[in-house]
C-alpha cells in the first residue's frame, strides 16, 4: 500500500517510519517543513500528486501548556490541519488514521475511559484535539481515530527524558501522585499503527471509528518516575535522586491535567487482537539500549 505520513519527524513518527521499513508498504514520510497541514491548497495538491491509499496524520501542536496562550495556533494545527488532511484524503478516496489523546476527557471518571465515554476536555490542547477528531469524522467517513496517552521514548521531550535530565541536575525531584494513566512506549504505538494498517483490507464499515490504545499497567506519574530511576540505577549505576510525591494542586502548570487518564484497551483488543504494551518492559529495553529500534 502507498502510505503518506504527516508529522513524520515527531516522537511517534520516528518510531513509525522504521517499523514500516520491514513491511512491503511504500511510505512517503513528510515532516513539518515538507508539508504544513494548515495549508489546505498545498495539502490537497500534494495528495493529488502522490495518490496515497492511506494517510496517517501524526502532525499536531503538542505543547500542552503553551497551548493555553497560543490557542489560535493549537486550533489551526489540531483542528484545521486535521480537517485539511481528512478532506484531502477523502478527495482521492483514501482513508485516514489520525492520532488523538486522553486529554479529550476531563479525568473525572473513576474507571478507565472507553470509546463510548463523552469527551469533555479541561484544557486548550484537549479542546483543540477534540475539535480535530470531530473534523476527521466530518470530512472522511473512513477514519480510525487512535487515542493514546502518556507517550514516552528515549528521545524527544517526554516524561522519561525529562526525568533523566532532572536527575542529572537536581538531588530532589517532586512528582505528582494524583494523576493516573498508562505510560505508552512510542514504539508500541507505532507497532499498533502498523498492525491496524495491515488489517485495513479486511475492514467492514463498522470497523471505522475511535479506538483507545495505552500502555499497561495503569500507574501514577510518581510511580512511573520511581520505576524509571530503579531501571536507570540498575543499568547505569547512577545516583537516584530523592523523589517527593506532591499533589497537582501544589504543582501549578498553565494547563490543567486530567486526574484520570486511563484509557481502556478493550475495544482494540477485541476487534483487532492488539494487546497493550507493558511500559515496564519498555523501560528495561530503553535504558539498556541507546537507540530506539
Ligand atoms: N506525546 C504524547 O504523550 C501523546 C499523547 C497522546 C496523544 N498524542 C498524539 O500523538 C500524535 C503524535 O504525537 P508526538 O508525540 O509524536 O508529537 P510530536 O513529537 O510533537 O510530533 C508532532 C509533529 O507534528 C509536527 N507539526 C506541528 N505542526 C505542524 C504543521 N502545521 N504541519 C505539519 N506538521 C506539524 C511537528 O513538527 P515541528 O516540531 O517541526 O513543529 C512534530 O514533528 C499527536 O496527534 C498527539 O496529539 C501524543
Amino acid at each position: 500500500m502507498k502510505i503518506l505520513v504527516t508529522g513524520a519527524s515527531g516522537q511517534i513518527g520516528k518510531h513509525l517510519i522504521p517499523q514500516f521499513a520491514n513491511t512491503e508498504h511504500n511510505v512517503i514520510a513528510l515532516d513539518h517543513q515538507q508539508l504544513d497541514i494548515t495549508d489546505l491548497d498545498k495539502t490537497v495538491q500534494l495528495f493529488k500528486h502522490c495518490q496515497p491509499e492511506l494517510t496517517i496524520n501524526l502532525a499536531a501542536y503538542t505543547a500542552v501548556d503553551q497551548a493555553e496562550e497560543n490557542s489560535e495556533h493549537a486550533f489551526a494545527v489540531n483542528q484545521q490541519g486535521a480537517a485539511n488532511i481528512s478532506k484531502a484524503a477523502d478527495s482521492i478516496n483514501a482513508p485516514i488514521i489520525h492520532l488523538s489523546t486522553d486529554y479529550v476527557f476531563s479525568g473525572n471518571k473513576s474507571t478507565p475511559y472507553t470509546e463510548n465515554d463523552i469527551p469533555d476536555p479541561i484544557n486548550i490542547y484537549g479542546k483543540s484535539k477534540l475539535a480535530g477528531e470531530l473534523a476527521v469524522r466530518q470530512f472522511n467517513p473512513r477514519h480510525l481515530i487512535l487515542r493514546t496517552a502518556w507517550v514516552f521514548s528515549n528521545e524527544s521531550k517526554n516524561f522519561l527524558t525529562t526525568m533523566l535530565r532532572l536527575a542529572r541536575q537536581q538531588e530532589i525531584i517532586s512528582v505528582v501522585d494524583d494523576q493516573s494513566g498508562g505510560p505508552t512506549y512510542a514504539k508500541h504505538v507505532a507497532q499498533t499503527i502498523v498492525a491496524l494498517t495491515n488489517q485495513l483490507a479486511d475492514f467492514t464499515a463498522a470497523d471505522w471509528g475511535i479506538y483507545h490504545y495505552s500502555g499497561t499497567p495503569y500507574t501514577t506519574w510518581f510511580e512511573f518516575a520511581q520505576a524509571i530511576f530503579q531501571a536507570a540505577q540498575q543499568k547505569h549505576g547512577f545516583t537516584t535522586p530523592q523523589l517527593t510525591p506532591i499533589k497537582s494542586s501544589h504543582y501549578k502548570t498553565p494547563a490543567r491535567r486530567p486526574h484520570n487518564s486511563q484509557l481502556s484497551n478493550q475495544k482494540i483488543t477485541d476487534r483487532f487482537t492488539i494487546q497493550p504494551g507493558n511500559w515496564r518492559f519498555a523501560l528495561e529495553e530503553l535504558l539498556t539500549k541507546p537507540t530506539p529500534d
